[in-house]
């Protein structure tokens, strides 16, 4: 992405929708336009009232957004998204009648893409992520957060951090890195839980926060992975340290995760398939944002979280893929915001909400993506659509017709170009 590209015309749509904090988000029907310009977001408005001092740049770029619908980039909020490995035999086992924490108690799950991950190279991961980085893009998604947590020793989480930054390097994705050293405790270190949780706090936690290899700390606080306990000694250390917060909460038992997110003021907590009501009414308090990761229960089989109790206990909710190859081998956050309303309850404003402004929230970045506003980062996405509750409805389509990246076209007809 040019550090400075030419101020960009975005026109010729049909619609605009942009989260605003209310829930009908905003739709400016007459001829909707936007203006980018030093990368932000200059003017949005009906396309006759552009600024003269814009309309008359002679270095104005104008894309035609051939009658669609203009909507924020979409932010992925929680992705496992750099691995080695599939595990389709896992699924398969599954689909048979085995459960995720029976694999799991194995020896497969989470520690079988460890091991094939810790047999990766830096380079080998970061190839495998930038594809994946590419296939993201072309659905519209601007902004991605990958969390490590499949090297599980010093050196493979370091080694899939540094992955993420080369991949990211030169990318125009903007990626968003999260150290989830404390996602399963290592094979090696069955009898050391001790040593484990002393090597994540005294030795990764500090390094990754001073290398800057990351920006956000999560944990995996469940039954058969880490105690409240453990994740509150864990979190409290990366705060010190200065990093942002998340839990992954209450996925497959109630485990008191929301409940921790709350107390620690946490960015987020993620999956909560198992959330008592008091979890979700303090995270509410505490400002947490849910992220709803319908993708998984629907591969778990699981019950999803009912966008009606999420509503009724307050919280602001984002919907994530958790692509990864265990509980979601699914890339496609689009399809996401779909399953969110068909298997969730959302209404299509909800789903969109939580694919752009509060999976911003999600990741600290509220101010700065996740809506259509003066000021903002300018990535925008032009839909193939009349308006933007289409994407509720074309599960999966590829409706991501151009997309831009703090004002540089990357996108053009579905196509690649920057
Ligand atoms: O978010 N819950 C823990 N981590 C992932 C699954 C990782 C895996 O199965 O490889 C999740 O579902
Ligand atoms: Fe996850």
């Amino acid at each position: 992405v040019d550090s400075v590209p030419p101020p960009l015309l975005v026109a010729g749509a049909s619609s605009l929708w942009t989260p605003d904090g209310s829930p009908s988000g905003l739709g400016l029907r007459d001829r909707p336009a936007i203006a980018i310009a030093g990368g932000r977001i200059a003017w949005l408005g009906p396309e006759g009232g552009l600024p003269p001092n814009l309309a008359t740049d002679p270095r104005l770029v104008r894309l035609d957004a051939a009658g669609g619908t203009l909507v924020p980039g979409f932010v992925d909020a929680h992705t496992h998204a750099v691995f080695a490995g599939w595990r389709a035999d896992e699924h398969r086992r599954r689909l048979e009648g085995a459960s995720y924490a029976s694999i799991a108690a194995e020896g497969g799950g989470i520690l079988a893409t460890v091991r094939a991950t810790r047999a990766a190279s830096r380079e080998e991961l970061a190839e495998l992520l930038r594809s994946r980085l590419d296939t993201m893009l072309l659905n519209g998604v601007t902004t991605v957060e990958v969390k490590s947590g499949y090297g599980l020793d010093l050196g493979t989480e370091l080694r899939q951090l540094e992955a993420i930054r080369d991949a990211a390097l030169a990318h125009p994705v903007r990626v968003v890195a999260t150290y989830l050293g404390a996602h399963a405790l290592p094979a090696e270190r069955a009898h050391d839980r001790e040593g484990y949780l002393r090597e994540v706090m005294d030795l990764a936690i500090p390094r990754v926060a001073q290398d800057r290899l990351a920006t956000c700390c999560d944990v995996f606080c469940e039954r058969g992975a880490f105690s409240v306990d453990e994740s509150r000694r864990i979190l409290s250390r990366a705060r010190e340290c200065g990093l942002l917060l998340k839990v992954h909460a209450d996925e497959l038992s109630a485990s008191g995760g929301a409940e921790l997110a709350a107390e620690l003021r946490a960015l987020s907590a993620e999956h909560l398939l198992d959330a008592s009501d008091e979890g979700l009414e303090a995270m509410a308090s505490a400002g947490v944002v849910a992220v709803i990761l319908p993708a998984t229960s629907l591969m778990l089989r699981a019950r999803p979280v009912e966008m009606a109790r999420l509503r009724r206990a307050g919280c602001r909710v984002a919907f994530a893929t958790d692509f990864n190859p265990g509980s979601s081998p699914v890339d496609n956050l689009p399809l996401v915001a779909a399953l969110a309303c068909i298997t969730n309850g959302a209404t299509p404003e909800e789903a969109l909400t939580g694919i752009t402004l509060h999976a911003a929230a999600a990741l600290g970045l509220e101010d700065e993506i996740g809506a259509l506003m003066p000021g903002r980062c300018g990535d925008v996405v032009v839909l193939d659509a009349p308006d933007a509750s289409h994407l509720a409805y074309r599960m999966g389509a590829r409706l991501a017709r151009h997309v831009v990246r703090a004002g540089q076209v990357v996108v053009r007809d579905f196509a690649r170009v920057a």
